[in-house]
């Protein structure tokens, strides 16, 4: 069976095409990071033009790299929301109607879902059940896993998302949009020094689960405002804050396997593929005999094949969309049905 996926939520269109016996057969992405650098952020409604433009030549381009036709597809998936209006509306749109042309279902997909399963992509994919920090732009959650769509919470960001905090520190040190992975590479030049600053690890010794990165930017801002010398002093800033983020995730996903007796963590969202973060909690499962999954750092950010998947597994469990085009920009990850 074959699950066309397209995803348009933010700043990124994303086609994929997954089968289910021989896995993803196809993927294209197309940026919009030149369109959006020049103002500092993404400008919504650039986003849903540029989609525009986009999503019907990358399906022309995954169909034929698959060596495929359009009527050889059984549902076509797209992501559905949270997101950007204007730019879910998209691929909203071109997905109800080529599933209408096509006279088969369109699933509608919840990104954070997506994310959450992308490292099934890989080879050697995880097993359920399992602990899921998802680490995005907009989220920051810790979730109990029993099945797919069986998502519990058990803590989240009462502030900035971590992605947030790294895009908003980027810009603190002057880095262009998209800060996160230009503060990586920040961070990684020689000359960092990470023991020039202590940053706090927000909210480690609190029981619960949830995480606040503010505290963490007004450290950083504090530090910037101190420094006589920025330029010289921007990578251990980057190097230190960097490591802060990955020490807070570690102790939080600690406590979270600790709590549900679980010793399986899936890592997923565009701030899994920050390398420190990735090192520091395959330490944490290392030291624990445990298993830690990431998808591949190209599937961590938004993609199409990612929403493929999620779009397979809601399909072959029987779920369809409605002939209504429906988009939601908000919606809670813990609010869908369990397959
Ligand atoms: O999951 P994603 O692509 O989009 C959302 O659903 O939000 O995540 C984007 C976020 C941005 O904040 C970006 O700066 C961050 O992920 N990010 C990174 C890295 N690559 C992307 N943060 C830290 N290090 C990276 N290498
Ligand atoms: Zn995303």
């Amino acid at each position: 069976m074959l699950v066309l996926g397209i995803e348009s939520s933010c700043d990124e269109t994303g086609v994929a095409i997954y089968d289910d016996e021989r896995g993803l057969l196809a993927h294209a992405i197309h940026t919009q990071i030149p369109i959006h650098a020049q103002y500092g952020g993404v400008v919504p409604e650039l986003a849903g033009r540029d989609h525009i433009k986009r999503v019907v030549p990358l399906i022309r381009k995954v169909m034929q790299d698959a060596q495929l036709q359009l009527t050889d597809l059984n549902a076509v998936a797209y992501t559905a929301g949270p997101g950007l209006i204007g730019a879910l509306l998209v691929g909203a749109m071109e997905a109800r109607a080529l599933a209408f042309a096509l006279n088969i279902p369109a699933i509608p997909v919840h990104h954070m879902e997506g994310h959450l399963l992308a490292p099934m992509l890989e080879s050697n994919p995880p097993s359920f059940p399992f602990v899921a920090l998802l680490v995005s732009g907009g989220h920051t959650m810790l979730i109990k896993v029993a099945a797919p769509g069986s998502y519990e919470i058990l803590g989240e960001s009462v502030d900035d998302a971590a992605g947030e905090a790294f895009d908003k520190t980027a810009k603190l040190l002057g880095l262009p949009y998209p800060g996160g992975p230009k503060l990586e590479a920040l961070a990684n030049e020689p000359h960092a020094d990470s023991s020039a600053y202590h940053f706090p690890r927000p909210m480690i010794d609190r029981p619960n689960l949830d995480f606040s990165f503010a505290g963490l930017k007004t450290a950083v801002l504090n530090a910037v405002h101190k420094s006589t010398d920025l330029e010289a002093d921007k990578a251990s800033i980057a190097r230190c804050f960097e490591d802060a983020v990955a020490d807070t995730l570690y102790h939080k996903c600690q406590k979270a396997l600790d709590k549900t007796k679980m010793n399986t963590l899936v890592v997923a969202g565009g701030v899994s593929a920050n390398s420190a973060i990735r090192e520091a909690l395959t330490t944490l499962m290392a030291q624990r005999k445990g298993q830690v999954f990431f998808a591949r750092k190209e599937f961590c950010t938004d993609n199409g094949a990612m929403i493929a998947l999620a779009g397979m597994l809601r399909f072959k469990a029987g779920e369809r969309g409605s002939l209504e085009v429906n988009v939601f920009p908000r919606w809670p990850l813990s609010s869908l049905k369990p397959l």
